[in-house]
Order: C-alpha cells, then sequence, then structure tokens
C-alpha cells in the first residue's frame, strides 16, 4: 500500500455513458503505463461500482490487444454509481434509498494498492472523482463524452463518432423525406447541449436545427416548411436537440428516473413537434429518434487517434505528479486543466458561435423568427 509515494501501481476505470474510443484509451493508458514506466495497471470494473464492490483486476497485455477498433468499454460502465449517493436499497414505495459510500471507496483504492486511478468519463464521472480527491484519492481525468460538452475542451473522444453516424442517418432519412414530400424530424443526443446536433445537423444538410441553447419558435419553423413546399422544395429535414426547448417558456420533454444520479431521462421532443409541425402545417411529417445507435460501434479513425493521444498523456501527467487534474484539448493541443474546473459544469453552444454564424449563411434555420 502506498498512495503518497512513487507509483507503482494504478487503477482506470470508465464512467458514465459509454462511446465510441474508450477503449483505444485504455489500450493508451495500459501500454503506456506499463511499457514506458513499468506500472502495473489495474481495470476497475463498471465505472465506481468496482471501487464501490471491490470489483478490480489485474490488466495484462493480452487484454489491451485487439480493441483498438472496438466500440463499448472492455472494462464496463455505470451512470448510476456515484459514491456520494449510491442507491443501497428500496424502501416500502419502491425508492431508491441512497447512501455515501465513500468511505468504501477510499477503503477498496487503499486496499487494492492503487497509487492514482485514470478517471475516463464526463462531468458526472469528473464530478465523482474531484469529490473523491477531497478524501485522498488521486486521479487523472480523460475527457468522454458524445455530447462534446466538457468545460475547457474543445473536443472529446467519442464525439466525432457520434457526428458521423448521425450525418448518415440524417443522409438516408434526406432520401426517404424527398421521395415522400414530408418533413422529417431526426432527434440527436447531447443532453442540454447542442453541440452534436449543430455539427451533425451542418454535416447532413438539415434545414432546420433545434439547440437547446437556441429556443425554438414552433410558428418559425412551420414558416420553413411552407416556405420550402411554396418554392417547389416539398421536404423539409428538422435535426432537434433531444433537450430542444421552445421559446414561450417550453419545457423539455423527459422522464424522471428516480434512482439515477441525473434523474432527468430526455427523449421525446421529436415526436412532440412532428404532431405540431403536421397541425400548423398540414404536411405530412414523421420522426426518428437515434438514440442510443450514436454511442455504439466502431471509433472513427480521429476518435481512436484522440483516445491513443489523452491516454498517453494521462500517464505523462501522473509521471508530472499533475494528480487531480483532467488532460484536455485547446486549440489542437493537449494540456491539461484542474478537475474541479470541470467538475458539474458544461459548455454550451452560444448563439453567436462562429459554427452557428457559418450556418445561418447557407441558409439553415434555428428556428427563430426572423
Ligand atoms: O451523455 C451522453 C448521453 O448519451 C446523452 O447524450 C444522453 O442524454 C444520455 O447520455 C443518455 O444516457 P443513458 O445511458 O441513461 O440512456
Amino acid at each position: 500500500m502506498s498512495q503518497s509515494g512513487p507509483i507503482r501501481r494504478i487503477g482506470i476505470l470508465t464512467g458514465g455513458g459509454d462511446c465510441p474510443g474508450l477503449n483505444a484509451v485504455i489500450r493508451s493508458v495500459t501500454k503506456a503505463a506499463m511499457n514506458e514506466q513499468g506500472w502495473e495497471v489495474w481495470g476497475i470494473e463498471d465505472g465506481f461500482l468496482g471501487l464501490i464492490v471491490g470489483r478490480i483486476r489485474k490488466l495484462e497485455t493480452e487484454d489491451v490487444s485487439n480493441i483498438l477498433t472496438r466500440g463499448g468499454t472492455i472494462l464496463g460502465t455505470s451512470n448510476k454509481a456515484d459514491p456520494a449517493r449510491f442507491a443501497v436499497a428500496t424502501d416500502d414505495a419502491g425508492n431508491p434509498i441512497f447512501h455515501d459510500v465513500t468511505d468504501q471507496v477510499m477503503e477498496n483504492y487503499r486496499l487494492f494498492g492503487l497509487d492514482a486511478v485514470v478517471v475516463v468519463g464526463g462531468d458526472g464521472t469528473m464530478t465523482g472523482a474531484a469529490r473523491l480527491a477531497e478524501h485522498g484519492f488521486r486521479c487523472v481525468g480523460v475527457p468522454k463524452t458524445i455530447d462534446n460538452d466538457l468545460m475547457h475542451c474543445d473536443l472529446t473522444f467519442g464525439f466525432l463518432t457520434a457526428v458521423q453516424t448521425a450525418t448518415e442517418a440524417l443522409d438516408r432519412i434526406h432520401t426517404t423525406a424527398s421521395s415522400h414530400h414530408r418533413v422529417m424530424l431526426v432527434e440527436l443526443m447531447g443532453r442540454n447541449a447542442g453541440w452534436l446536433t449543430l455539427f451533425a445537423g451542418i454535416a447532413g444538410g438539415a434545414d432546420v436545427i433545434l439547440i437547446p441553447e437556441i429556443p425554438y419558435d414552433l410558428e418559425a419553423v412551420a414558416d420553413v416548411c411552407h416556405r420550402r413546399a411554396h418554392v417547389g422544395k416539398c421536404f423539409t429535414i428538422v435535426a432537434v436537440s433531444e433537450g430542444a426547448r421552445s421559446r414561450d417558456g417550453g419545457k423539455t420533454v423527459h422522464k424522471v428516473v428516480k434512482d439515477s444520479p441525473d434523474p432527468i431521462r430526455l427523449g421525446g421532443v421529436s415526436q412532440m413537434l412532428a404532431e405540431e409541425i403536421a397541425r400548423l402545417t398540414h404536411q405530412e411529417t414523421r420522426a426518428t429518434i437515434l438514440g442510443h445507435i450514436q454511442r455504439g460501434g466502431t471509433p472513427v479513425s480521429i476518435d481512436r487517434v484522440l483516445g491513443t493521444e489523452y491516454g498517453h498523456a494521462a500517464v505523462k501527467l501522473l509521471v508530472s505528479g499533475g494528480f487531480n487534474r483532467v488532460v484536455v484539448r485547446q486549440n489542437g493541443t493537449i494540456t491539461d486543466v484542474p478537475i474541479s474546473d470541470v467538475a458539474g459544469k458544461q459548455r454550451l453552444v452560444t448563439p453567436d458561435d462562429a459554427l452557428i454564424r457559418a450556418a445561418r449563411a447557407v441558409g439553415v434555420s434555428f428556428g427563430e423568427r426572423a
């Protein structure tokens, strides 16, 4: 057991929703730590859950061979295992009973002799790690999410694969929309950040892009469909974020999930909008929710490269004693920031972003009144 001296053994965990490129990071961290530093690397299963229940195994070279191109995570993940608020049972009414299991996590961290942990995750995972750091946990964060909404980070790995998948879906929707002369809505993930919808919407040639950061006006969306029909373009493609809201104080379409640290599960706004647009335009409308297809499958090449780069940077940061920091990409360069600057924060699209202006220039509507 050490935890304060030189590093001999590190852990690695993947937390929150999975995304393409996780295995590239696991492979990179493991190979760089073993080959360059001579450290042992232990894989913590299912995010923080592995630290709560003590499910940790030593990784060997064979464990990380042939995983670069594989989607998902060989370690498993969980977005329910928050050490500060872990559901241990349910009461008579079926409501979860939460306990703070930080002590249990710290006990396992010490018991397994981990000198530090590479924590691969989004803002929820970084929040969990930042809290554990206050109790002596040493870590380095690697920014993962298809939402690309991590603070102080221009590009999270996984995002560009999701953009590619969503773009291909929009391309397919295009041909069927034009054949049937329909208004087709495609709902994309991203929580309350519009990055994924903005990028895929532009790449997929959407006529309307609705993102949470720019609340929409339904009449304005209907106007676009009317105007297009008027000039003989009898179909309209609407890319809509799962977190989109209307301008008149509209709420998001979501379900409340009691046993999750993030109890708001977004989804269904496209179906609601399809009905409203049909009512206002009398045009035939359909909605497609892309869902978890955006998170699955083989990472595109840049996510394999980024995952490898981030993994190596995380090990180098540990070597230099840069604990409780997150490796991030800023202006094309990998650097690092304190984990507390990232935890619990979200990087949103600003309405004057250059990309929004470029989209407007090519005729995209963001559902605003002219
Ligand atoms: O944060 C990644 C993400 O895919 C979001 O875009 C989406 O809202 C959420 O996770 C869905 O999470 P779950 O795994 O609970 O379905």
